[in-house]
């Protein structure tokens, strides 16, 4: 056996249907991009049709499958669309990845129902409705995996954590209970907590130096996150490779949290 074919054998995604939200920009994007280039069908969802249509030019040009659903994840309905959309391109997904998420953090004080919803909506609702449209047939079928990005904030409180981190702690409770019901069936549902990445979700503090410089000294690596830094981690994740890890929180983050 060659290695390529054993790592063919563990790794690849060939004949794999995936639906990333969020897959247009930044952590999603190069997510969407990892999955693809391991062999996946990927269909990216979001709102930007720009962005969106960039993605799949890009993996177009690459000699990818790739295509998109422009929707709005705050919605249940708007969910709900996304998701029959997404399932016409390639057929029912084997891979579900949720990195659509929203950042908005006023201080605790002044939160308020509109930050509180909107948040829940996009970063909580929406990858619950999504796994309950598509998990129960990954199960039927015998192989699924579902991943979602969570954040620092599941696990400790900083810089303002507000819903947003009420939103990702849920988050990393809904990948337990989803691996509960599912992996009996072969599928595995997990997280991915990045650390600090610069990408269009956090443009004002990516846009102060001295901040900057401070979390990539919090690493253990002695850098902030680059999105493509989750490539191989949700290659891993989305794999026959990882058939054995479910339910867990996956800390791609440079060592920030262990110390
Ligand atoms: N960057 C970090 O340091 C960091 C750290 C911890 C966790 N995370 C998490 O990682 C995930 C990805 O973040 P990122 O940094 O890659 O952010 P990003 O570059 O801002 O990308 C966010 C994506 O979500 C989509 N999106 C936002 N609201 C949406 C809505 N209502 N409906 C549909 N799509 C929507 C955006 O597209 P449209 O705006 O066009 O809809 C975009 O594709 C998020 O869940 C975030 O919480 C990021």
């Amino acid at each position: 056996m060659t290695s390529q074919t054993y790592l063919s054998e563990l790794f690849s995604l060939d004949g794999r249907v995936a639906v990333v939200t969020g897959g247009s920009s930044g952590i999603g994007r190069a997510i969407a991009g990892a999955l693809a280039r391991a062999g996946a069908s990927v269909v990216v969802v979001a709102r930007g049709e720009k962005e969106l249509a960039a993605t799949v030019d890009e993996l177009s040009a690459d000699g990818c499958r790739a295509a998109w659903v422009s929707a709005d994840l705050r919605t249940r309905d708007g969910v709900r669309a996304a998701a029959e959309k997404a399932a016409e391109v390639f057929g029912e997904p084997d891979i579900l990845v949720n990195s659509a998420g929203v950042n908005l953090r006023p201080p605790m004080g002044e939160l308020g129902e509109e930050v509180w919803d909107t948040t829940m909506a996009v970063n909580l609702d929406a990858p619950y409705l999504l796994g309950q449209r598509f998990g129960p047939g990954m199960a039927a079928r015998g192989f699924g995996r579902i991943l979602h990005i969570t954040s620092q904030q599941a696990h400790r409180a900083f810089v303002q954590s507000g819903a947003y981190g009420v939103s990702k702690g849920a988050l990393e409770s809904l990948a337990r209970s989803q691996a509960e019901a599912w992996s009996p069936h072969g599928v595995t549902c997990n997280t991915l907590v990045p650390g600090f990445v610069m990408t269009p979700l956090n443009a004002r503090l990516s846009s102060d130096p001295e901040k900057v410089a401070a979390l990539a000294a919090r690493t253990l690596v002695g850098r902030n996150g680059l999105a493509e830094d989750f490539a191989g981690a949700v290659v891993f994740l989305a794999s026959r490779a990882s058939a054995y890890v479910t339910g867990q929180a996956i800390f791609v983050d440079g060592g920030f949290s262990v110390h």
